[in-house]
């Protein structure tokens, strides 16, 4: 299926990447949030990303004007009747996104495909809930979606081959390197990753390493690019912590469970870089590691 039109649901730290790399690939782009506020702050930073674009000379301010004109902002579920491809990047809750799927089947014309950005929920559990299963796939992307390489390509039982291959051409058309995953909790990159992410803050709490220690030692030891303290407060501590439990919930495994540190760190509202404050604190000029007395 050809698509010339893409509608974004959610324009947080995943939502207004995707829509940017989409209108960056030409396609028009409706981008909703139930929140004017956050709505107004996911175009803000699209509006950023495309100014330093152009100062650094990676794109022309033709190019970035072109871009920016294509993406629409709503509340409203309406401009996404025309949508030939909605991909949601809500909230990680199975209720909030199936209440999301069941108003927009009712609005977006039968032939529009469906996506989930879910990092952990099982997408065959969105398909069902929404009349066009055979529609329905998960294109997962990283963060952030303007950066990162990798799109994961989810193919649920439901999935027809011909979504399937739109989903890769999508993902190629968008600049992403994509990988095929099966519908598994967590898919390929998210069942490895997060249960490092966890272990991180164990060691932590077992008194291995201090915030800073653990974060240098795996940046210099394993040749990551950052520590998993860092990755944690850029990924969000109440999304890390719905994944784990999203993920504990299906495979009964320690290594999923949230630790008590991450969870209380969650009910205080410490949620990262997206919040000013998780592992480390934002609030000054560069980030300081947050004493825990948790
Ligand atoms: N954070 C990451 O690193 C990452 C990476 C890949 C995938 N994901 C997945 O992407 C999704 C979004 O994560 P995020 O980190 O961008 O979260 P976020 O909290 O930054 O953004 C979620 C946005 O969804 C909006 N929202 C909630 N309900 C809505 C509705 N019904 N309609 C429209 N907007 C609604 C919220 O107002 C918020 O702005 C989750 O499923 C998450 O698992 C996250």
């Amino acid at each position: 299926m050809d698509i010339s039109k893409v509608g974004v649901c959610g324009a947080g730290l995943m939502g207004h990447g995707i829509a940017q790399v989409s209108a960056q690939a030409g396609y028009e782009v409706v981008l909703r949030d139930c929140d004017q506020e956050r709505l107004d702050k996911g175009i803000g930073k699209i509006d950023k990303q495309l100014a330093r674009a152009v100062e650094k000379g990676r794109m022309e301010q033709a190019d970035a004007d072109g871009v920016r004109g294509r993406i629409t902002g709503t509340l409203e579920a309406g401009p996404f009747a025309d949508c030939d491809l909605v991909i949601e990047a809500i909230t990680e809750d199975l209720a909030m996104k199936l209440e999301l799927w069941r108003e927009l089947d009712g609005v977006v014309k039968q032939e529009g495909i469906f996506a989930t950005n879910t990092s952990s929920l099982a997408v065959i559990d969105q398909a069902a809930a929404t009349g066009r299963p055979d529609r329905f796939l998960g294109l997962h992307f990283f963060n952030p979606a303007q950066v990162m390489p990798l799109l994961e390509v989810v193919q649920t039982v439901t999935t027809a081959e011909d979504t399937l291959a739109t989903g890769f051409s999508f993902g190629e058309r968008v600049g992403k390197l994509t990988v095929h995953a099966k519908d598994k909790t967590g898919f390929i990159v998210n069942r490895l990753l997060v249960p490092f992410m966890l272990d991180a803050i164990r060691a932590y709490e077992e008194g291995a390493g201090s915030i800073e220690q653990i974060d240098a030692a795996m940046k210099a030891g394993a040749n990551h690019p950052m520590g998993p303290f860092t990755l944690l407060d850029f990924v969000g501590l109440d999304t890390t912590k719905a994944i784990a439990d999203i993920m504990f919930d299906e495979y009964r495994e320690r290594r999923f469970a949230a630790p008590p540190t991450l969870r209380k760190m969650v009910s205080a509202g410490w949620y990262g870089r997206k919040s000013g404050k998780g592992f480390y604190d934002y609030s000054g000029e560069k980030p300081l590691p947050v004493e825990l007395g948790l």
